[in-house]
This record gives C-alpha cells, sequence and structure tokens, in this order.
C-alpha cells in the first residue's frame, strides 16, 4: 500500500468483498470515491447532507469514524430502514483512519 492509500472493501450483494485503493490525500469523500468507481449512488444533494442517498452500512471501522453531525443525524433519521451503523458516505472524508473499512451500499444486497 502506499502512503496516501488506503483500503476500503465494498460489500457486494452476493457477500463477496471488492477491495478499493482509495487516496487520501485528494480531499474526497467516500462518497466521491465510491462515485468515481461506479458504484450506484445517485447524491443527488452533491454531498451536502441533504438527500441520503449516498447512505452506506459501515460493516467494520465504525469505530474509527468521526462522529457524525448534527446535519448527518438529521439526514440519516429520514430513511425508513435506518440501521445504527449507517452513515452518509458524503460526510466521511477519505483519511488514514479509514484504512481497512468495509461498507455495504445501504439497501443493496
Ligand atoms: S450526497 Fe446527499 S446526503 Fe450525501
Amino acid at each position: 500500500m502506499e502512503e496516501n492509500n488506503i483500503t476500503v472493501h465494498v460489500q457486494n450483494p452476493d457477500g463477496t468483498l471488492t477491495s478499493l485503493e482509495a487516496p487520501v490525500d485528494m480531499g474526497l469523500s467516500l462518497m466521491e470515491y465510491l462515485k468515481a468507481c461506479e458504484y450506484d449512488i445517485l447524491a443527488t444533494c452533491g454531498g451536502m447532507a441533504l438527500c441520503a442517498t449516498c447512505c452506506v452500512d459501515v460493516l467494520e471501522g465504525e469505530e474509527k469514524l468521526k462522529e457524525m453531525t448534527d446535519d448527518e443525524y438529521a439526514m440519516l433519521d429520514t430513511l425508513p430502514d435506518l440501521l445504527p451503523n449507517s452513515r452518509l458516505a458524503c460526510q466521511l472524508q477519505l483519511s488514514h483512519d479509514m484504512d481497512g473499512l468495509v461498507v455495504k451500499l445501504h439497501g443493496a444486497g
């Protein structure tokens, strides 16, 4: 692994994991990165914590993430099928702390 990359694993609907090498030095959010990897994320609000279409469920590494803001919590709370480990990917800026994170697109599989 290069110094400015971390590995993020995305669980596919069939339960397998896809491992992605994500850059931490470009100021990208997890949402922007997953979209760049052609994951099916609408992100209609463009990362403003206003649409919840970028929701992911964090399967491993949740404790390493920054605490959610009131805005993120308020938007997540509008989802009928919210899970305790759901987060808005647009509010998670890629950082070294997120190395090894395992996520699944909310509602996928
Ligand atoms: S992109 Fe809209 S809430 Fe994240």
